[in-house]
């Protein structure tokens, strides 16, 4: 009886590999105290559910972060439970989604394990970015009940809307149902489509709260979408599914949030000096708007890495992502791969 997309698809595999670890595009530093003491000071209370005014505490606080009403948003247990609700509730096996190759790899996961048929506009390098062909995009948009577009996208680093109003309406107008656009390095990137959710209600923004505010260990997200489409997302969930201490760590962060611009700006720097230091080197790096950077390399980079406690990201052949991490993290992997 179990439906075939479900019973052939391949488990998820991840393997933790010891080292370093700048393959999962975290932030490298732990969230600051008055984040980690409320998350503490939660775990007395995990006898019980969740309090469902911290859940309506932090749609607020979500909701002035991005200046926009809390019912136009909805909090998920990370990204990925947020990419999940919208690949499971907007669309039906035998449904098409497009969406950029490559890209984050839950979402052809989530297309494959849902019985959907892709419809895949690849990206190509050109010079220090990768672009994508949005002709061809718009083109196949009315076949397609889902676009998703990750932007910046991952693993690229580069944008793809960019925040371009005029592409996004012309998207939304002719997708056979919604475009969902997951801006998880929004702050890194700066630009985001957020506020045109009461324009196009077929719009949903995804954001996560796991790399600029460091709470990927928590596992906390969100959609910003049309409070009616909001409603409706919101049904199959409670205001249970998120863990208290995630609750109480969100809103903390929040509340004070000055942090996430430091963490921000540290990783830019570190960003483009590593970019700078590894193009002097002879790689071919392509720059970035996010918290990572993508090489074309034919050795074995991942495995080189390894070896000197390090790990990155094969993501395709002959192409390695790299996250920005601490300061001397960046410095060990800039000279280990200069030993190359
Ligand atoms: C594009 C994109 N979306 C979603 C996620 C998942 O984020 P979260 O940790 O909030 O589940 C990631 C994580 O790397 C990502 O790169």
């Amino acid at each position: 009886m179990v439906k075939p997309w479900l019973l052939n698809y391949e488990s998820y595999r991840y393997v933790e590999e010891n080292g370093v670890r700048l393959h999962l595009n975290e932030c490298p530093w732990p969230p600051p105290s008055h984040v980690i003491v409320e998350a503490i000071q939660a775990l007395h209370k995990v006898n019980l559910y969740p309090d469902a005014n911290m859940f309506r505490k932090l749609r607020e606080l979500l909701g002035e972060y991005n200046d926009i009403d809390p019912e136009n948003i909805y909090p998920f247990a990370g990204a990925d439970n947020a990419l999940r609700a919208l690949f499971y509730n907007l669309v039906e096996p035998g449904d098409a989604v497009e969406f950029v190759k490559p890209t984050f790899n839950m979402i052809p996961i989530l297309a494959s394990l849902r019985g959907l048929h892709s419809i895949v506009v690849t990206s190509y390098e050109c010079g220090e970015w990768w672009c994508i062909d949005v002709e061809r995009l718009i083109d196949y948009a009315d076949k397609a009940v889902m676009v998703v577009l990750v932007d910046p996208n991952n693993p690229t680093g580069s944008p793809i809307l960019k925040g371009d109003r005029e592409l996004l309406s012309i998207l939304a107008k002719k997708v056979n149902g919604f475009i969902v656009v997951d801006e998880t390095y929004y702050e890194f990137s700066g630009y985001t489509l957020a506020d045109m959710v009461e324009e196009y209600p077929n719009l949903v923004i995804v954001r996560s709260l796991s790399k600029a505010f460091c709470l990927a260990g928590l596992r906390l997200g969100y959609i910003i979408a049309h409070r009616e489409l909001v409603n409706i997302l919101s049904k199959p969930y409670t205001v249970f599914d998120i863990p208290t201490p995630t609750l109480a760590a969100g809103i903390a962060a929040l509340e004070n949030h000055t942090y996430v611009s430091g963490v921000v700006a540290k990783v830019i720097e570190l960003r483009e000096w590593m970019y700078s230091e590894l193009r002097k080197l002879g790689f071919s790096v392509y720059r970035s708007l996010a918290n990572f950077l993508l090489i074309k390399d034919r050795r074995n980079l991942k495995n080189h890495m390894l070896k000197h406690g390090i790990v990155i990201k094969s993501v395709d052949e002959n192409l390695y992502r790299i996250t920005i991490g601490s300061e001397d993290a960046c410095r060990e992997a800039v000279r280990i791969l200069g030993e190359l």
